[in-house]
């Protein structure tokens, strides 16, 4: 089967879900570049969205076609040279209705799992929930004559379990999108222990056509970014514990968030990123990576504790932050969370006496006006022997928070999860838009 026929009958599972959505939307469109070749005019292609809320993938659809209008606006040569035969396409504005109209008619919204009975490819991005990833998959493969290979996008399951659990012979690959699937530039691609050879070629291949950066992870619980972050996270909390004999809870993740941001000139600090992600959902992907981690514990009970009170972060369904450890304003952290009278105290009644506590330190760089800079790698340098030669509280919680970083990032290399210090430094630049790899001689 040639990547063509493989693309010809796709299923999303989880369609209506943040990343399903967006993988939705990159396959569409995928499909429908494909389907607009001359030697494939006529061609059936058909694009299952399948989720179990019907109400959400309607919602889905309004996402697409917004989304298809955007990407036509910008790609509107192109495809006046794909509809070059197409005589009632004059204006601009008509072809990019046409394009809309060939996208969103090759999906097909389904709550119904036998709607992917039939494909050839099945992207997978339901919830991270091993046991029902299996169940679903080992359903689909017994009902499917076409031997279907499988992409998931779990986060933290190995594939091999996968795998092994449903019995597909290797019919599955880890394609770990990064949040969102359609900015994000970077994948993780990890091959199960048996994952056919074929599957990876394709795999690589879907990858290339969608411009993503591919950093090949080893199938370790966690794979590499998570790998990072998970352990980042434990660095903080940890340190946020060793801080309680000096500082109030609060005072000490305001430090905290403040030294992983602007000293380590991050684009947000630990436990605004933890927000980000979700409080929940960090804490279940550390409970998975532990479970499958035998040599080592990965629990936070900061998070639990958090948890148990009900802080969970996350986004609204327009993408703005919901409240978590951190209260936001207009996007901006304005208070931190206190878990002792279940208030939000402002940032400003603390931020001067801890600043104070934290001492005189380097003026960092703005991450924003490094990240893109020609002259990042001597501003970077300048800066961290600066901050390698200052003294105080301040200068030396950052100094230990880049060494645990760059420590746990030549951890995956030796751990195998990682082929080398270059790809994790790749997933952290791309993936987390981290201005410099974890891995570095800085300091
Ligand atoms: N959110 C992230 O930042 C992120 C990043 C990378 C990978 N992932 C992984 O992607 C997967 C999806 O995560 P998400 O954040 O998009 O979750 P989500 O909750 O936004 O979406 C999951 C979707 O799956 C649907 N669903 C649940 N059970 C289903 C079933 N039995 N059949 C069909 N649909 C079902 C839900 O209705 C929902 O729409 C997880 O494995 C997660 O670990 C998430």
């Amino acid at each position: 089967m040639t990547y063509e026929e493989r693309l010809q009958h796709v299923s999303v599972l989880g369609a209506a879900g943040k990343m399903g959505s967006g993988i939705l939307l990159l396959t569409a469109v995928e499909m429908a570049d494909l389907s607009l070749k001359p030697e494939n005019r006529g061609k059936p292609f058909v694009l299952n969205a399948i989720d179990v809320s019907d109400e959400a993938l309607s919602g889905v659809l309004k996402y697409l076609k917004a989304q298809v209008l955007k990407m036509a606006e910008k790609k509107v040569v192109a495809l006046r040279k794909a509809y070059a035969g197409r005589a009632d396409l004059i204006d601009n504005n008509e072809i990019i209705d046409q394009y809309i109209f060939d996208v969103l008619s090759l999906v097909r919204p389904s709550t119904r799992m036998e709607a992917a009975f039939d494909s050839r490819l099945v992207f997978e991005a339901i919830k991270e929930d091993q046991e029902l990833k299996i169940s679903i998959f080992a359903k689909i493969a017994a009902s499917n004559p076409h031997l279907p290979w499988f992409f998931t996008n779990t986060s933290s399951i190995p594939i091999t379990k996968l795998d092994e659990g449903a019995g597909l012979g290797g019919r599955i690959i880890g394609f770990h999108f990064y949040n969102p699937p359609a900015v994000q530039k970077l994948v993780e691609v990890i091959k199960a222990k048996q994952t056919l050879p074929e599957v990876e070629e394709f795999a690589l291949a879907y990858a290339k056509s969608l411009r993503k950066i591919v950093v090949p992870s080893h199938d370790v619980a966690g794979f590499i970014g998570n790998g990072h972050f998970m352990r980042d996270i434990l660095h903080a909390a940890t340190e946020v514990e060793k801080l309680g004999k000096e500082f109030s809870f609060v005072e000490a993740v305001y430090a905290m968030n403040r030294i992983s941001q602007d000293l380590l000139v991050r684009p947000m600090g630990i436990f605004q990123l933890v927000d980000y992600v979700g409080v929940d959902v960090c804490s279940f992907i550390m409970s998975v990576m532990d479970h499958h981690l035998k040599e080592e514990t990965l629990h936070c009970p900061l998070l639990d504790r958090l948890l148990s009170q009900g802080v969970k972060g996350g986004q609204y369904s327009d993408g703005s932050q919901k409240d978590g450890i951190l209260k936001y304003e207009k996007g901006r952290p304005v208070a931190i969370y206190d878990p002792g009278t279940r208030v939000y105290v402002p940032i400003g009644d603390i931020q001067p006496a801890v600043d104070a506590k934290l001492g005189n330190l380097p003026v960092p760089p703005a991450w924003k006006a490094v990240v893109g800079n020609k002259a990042k790698e001597e501003i970077l340098r300048e800066y961290f022997s600066q901050l390698k030669a200052a003294s105080g509280l301040g200068a030396e919680l950052a100094r230990f928070y880049a060494t645990r970083s760059c420590e746990i990032g030549k951890q995956l290399v030796s751990s195998g999860v990682a082929g080398n210090e270059n790809d994790v430094n790749t997933v952290l630049l791309t993936g987390f838009f981290h201005a410099y790899g974890p891995v570095n001689n800085y300091l």
